[in-house]
This record gives structure tokens, sequence and C-alpha cells, in this order.
């Protein structure tokens, strides 16, 4: 530590007003939860057992939230292929579309399970996501046999798009917020651990599902789910894909592409928690898949940043670029915890009709100082030049006669 505050971190010195951690951290808590770093495993694939959870952690995530799990697993059957894809130039998948169904493993191994995950990684953060029916006993029952397996928390699924809205589970709750209120309250009443409702991004206004879910007192927020989608129609055979016995049905779209969407909901969440909700949280998902995606997604509001798709794409091992990436930016930005950047973006935002007044001022003071600048050059002509700021660009030449002697 130097003199008044100047700390060296990185070979860099900067200025601090007081005393701060020596090194950056990503460790941050979360709704009473200490989590090692912000990444999290998002609900799908990359968390559908012990096994891919635990080599997840190992390879250090700091929290999954598991593949999502009902009371009955031999009501959900899967059909292949569920996947289709979109791909640029360069052969990188951007847009993935899905028609997965949630966890297809019996509830009762899913509780060996996660105990045996916590018991291989204390530290880290175990989130049981959970989709039932409308119905009080089976939310009390499917929450209730979860945290005695030893989950930290929960996300419940109001969002999965296809398949399960025919039963009234997933996004069928999820875009009514009449329904998911109640849902929402009997969740509250089942547990003390903290709770985050995962939304569908297809609705008009995702800050009404949102508000209904911490009016009725859960924690935080997860969002987006997949979009609804067609990935496409196969120009050979004529059919939708992906295609299954001949037909299809619409999915899920994720990765890459979604991102912009993402941002935006993540904003207009964050915007209702510090407006309405200070003490709850937002968990950003959609088409992360680096350490600069998350920061983009910290700056607009979220405690932590989850990652599906990208996991499928690149592999548990992309956490330790992310982490890498994500300390560089907060190196760059003299950041010390990812708290001192979360929502820095957001008061940025305003309405289209006040953009065009601050742009019509800007214009308007960019003239007037022009303006002002002129009258000081023919000021300057008229006795001569006698400052340098006198000179100006249309009237140089008589300037410069005006400075000769014979
Ligand atoms: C193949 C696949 C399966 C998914 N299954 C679940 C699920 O079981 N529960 C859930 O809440 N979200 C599920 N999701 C949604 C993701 O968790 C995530 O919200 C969405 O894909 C957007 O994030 P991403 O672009 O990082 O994938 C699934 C996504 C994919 C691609």
């Amino acid at each position: 530590m130097g003199d008044d505050g100047c700390l060296l971190v990185f070979g860099r010195l900067r200025h601090r007003p007081t005393r701060v951690p020596l090194m950056p951290t990503l460790e941050t808590t979360v709704n009473g939860i200490r989590f090692p770093n912000p990444f999290v495993i998002g609900s799908g694939p990359p968390g559908t057992n012990a096994r891919v959870i635990c080599r997840a952690f190992a390879e250090g995530w700091g929290a999954a939230s598991a593949k999502t799990v009902s009371l009955d697993a031999s009501k959900i059957i899967n059909v292949a292929p569920r996947y289709g894809r979109l791909k640029d130039a360069a052969g990188e998948p951007y847009g993935w579309e899905n028609i997965e169904l949630i966890s297809t493993m019996p509830f009762q191994r899913w509780l060996d399970e996660y105990r045996e995950i916590k018991q291989r990684f204390p530290d880290r953060v175990l989130i049981a996501s959970v989709m039932e029916e409308y119905n009080k006993d089976a939310w009390f029952e499917i929450i209730g046999r979860c945290e005695e397996a030893g989950v930290d928390m929960f996300e419940c699924n109001f969002s999965c798009p296809h398949g399960l809205p025919e039963r009234k589970m997933g996004s069928a709750m999820g875009e009514d917020p009449t329904v998911l209120a109640e849902v929402c309250g009997w969740v509250r009443q089942a547990t003390q651990k903290p709770v985050w409702a995962k939304m569908t991004p297809n609705v008009t206004r995702i800050e009404d599902p949102s508000h209904a879910a911490l009016a009725a007192g859960l924690d935080g927020i997860s969002a987006i789910n997949t979009i609804r989608s067609v990935i496409g129609v196969d120009l050979n055979t004529l059919r939708p894909l992906p295609t299954v016995e001949g037909y299809s049905t619409a999915g899920g779209y994720s990765c890459k592409a979604i991102k912009p969407i993402a941002l935006r909901m993540n904003m207009e969440v964050a915007s209702l928690i510090r407006q309405s909700f200070p003490d709850r949280t937002l968990s950003g998902l959609g088409g992360i898949e680096s350490g600069d995606d998350a920061a983009e997604f910290i700056l607009l509001g979220a405690h932590t940043v989850q990652v599906c798709t990208g996991v499928m794409k690149h592999g548990y091992e992309l956490v330790r670029k992310m982490t890498d990436q994500l300390l560089a930016f907060m190196d760059q930005h003299g950041f010390d915890t990812v708290d001192q950047f979360r929502g820095h973006a957001l008061p940025y935002f305003t309405t289209h009709a006040d953009l065009v007044a601050r742009q019509a001022a800007a214009k308007a003071a960019t003239k007037a100082e022009r303006q002002a600048a002129k009258a000081r050059a023919a000021k300057g002509l008229a006795k001569g030049i006698t400052a340098d700021e006198h000179w100006d660009e249309d009237q140089f030449v008589q300037q410069s006669d005006a400075l000769v002697g014979n």
C-alpha cells in the first residue's frame, strides 16, 4: 500500500478512497449464500446427474442448477432428435432449439445424487430446479424432500415452453401472474431456503410475472428460459425441424442469438428489483459464453450468471476462460468485487423521447459553443490575434493577413 490510498495491483497504480481487498475476487454472497464465483451451470443437459455436476464443480463452477425434477419422472418421455441448430459461416452454432423435457431420472435417485454432490463439494451451491403441477401438496412434497436431501436452494421452473404446458406446468404457470402468485405463495410456505423463480421470455412484459413471484416472497428471479421457436423447415423432406417421425413441435431457442433479448429482459427485471424489491436478486442467463458476456449481465443488474448451451458447445472447462476474462475486465476498470459494478449500466436507460431531448440539447450546446468561438475569432480579427484561441478555421487567411506588418 502506498501513500494516500494508492495500491499496486497487477503492476498498476490505482487510487482508492479506502482500504479494500488486495486482489479482485469473484466470491459473492447472494440471498445469504456464499458463492465462490457467480458462474452457475444453467438447468439442462450440463446438470443431468451427480457425475456431470461433480465434473462441473471440479472445473470451478461456483454453483449448479440441476436438471429440473418433478415427483413422477415416469410421465417424462423424450424423443430424438430433439435439438436443432443454426451455425455461422465458420460453422459455430449461434442458435439452438430444443424440444427436450425435464429430467427423466427417478426423483428418489435425484435425492441420492443431491446428497452425493453435497458430500463431495460442500463449498459449492447446489440448486434444485423443481417443477410441479398446479397442486399445493405436490409443491410441498417436492420442496420438502429436496430440502431433506441437503440442497442449498431452489429454482422453480415456471418457464419450460414445450411439452409440459400441456400438463399446465412450466411456462403455463409462468405466463399467468395470478396462478404464479398462488404457487409462489405455497413455495414460500414450504421452505425457508432461498428460492428463485425462473421466468419465461414468452410474455409481453416480464415484469408482471416477476412482480407476482417477488411479491409472494420469493428471493430472486432467473431470466431467461428459452424462447418459443421453430428452428426451420427441411427443404428436401418439406417437414419442420427437428423432425420426429415426420412431425415436429415448437421448441425453445437458446445460445448466442438470444443474448440481446435476455439482456433486455434482465434490464427490465433488474429495474423492477431496484425500484420495488431492493433486497432480492437476479440470476441472468441466455446466450452467455464468455467472461465479457457475464460482465454485461452483471452491469445490467445480475447477481449471478448461468450458462447452459455454452457448456454444451464448449465443455465444463469453459468456466476457466470465463473466470480469467471477468477478472481481466475487473482489473481493467479497477473493480475488486462484482458488487462494485453490478447494475452500473442500469441508470443509463431512458425513454426514446428523453434521448431526443438530450440530443437536441447537446446539438444546441455545440452550436452555441461554435458561435461563441466564431465571435471570439471575429473579435481577434478586429483587434488582431492576441491569443491562440482567436484563430478560426474559416477566417484563417484574413487573420493571417491582419497580422502582416508591411
Ligand atoms: C437442451 C436444453 C435443455 C434444457 N432443459 C432445461 C430444464 O430442464 N430446466 C430449465 O429450467 N431450463 C432448461 N433449459 C433452459 C436453459 O437452462 C436456459 O434457460 C436457456 O437455454 C437459455 O440459456 P443458454 O443460452 O445459456 O442455454 C434447457 C435448455 C436446453 C438448451
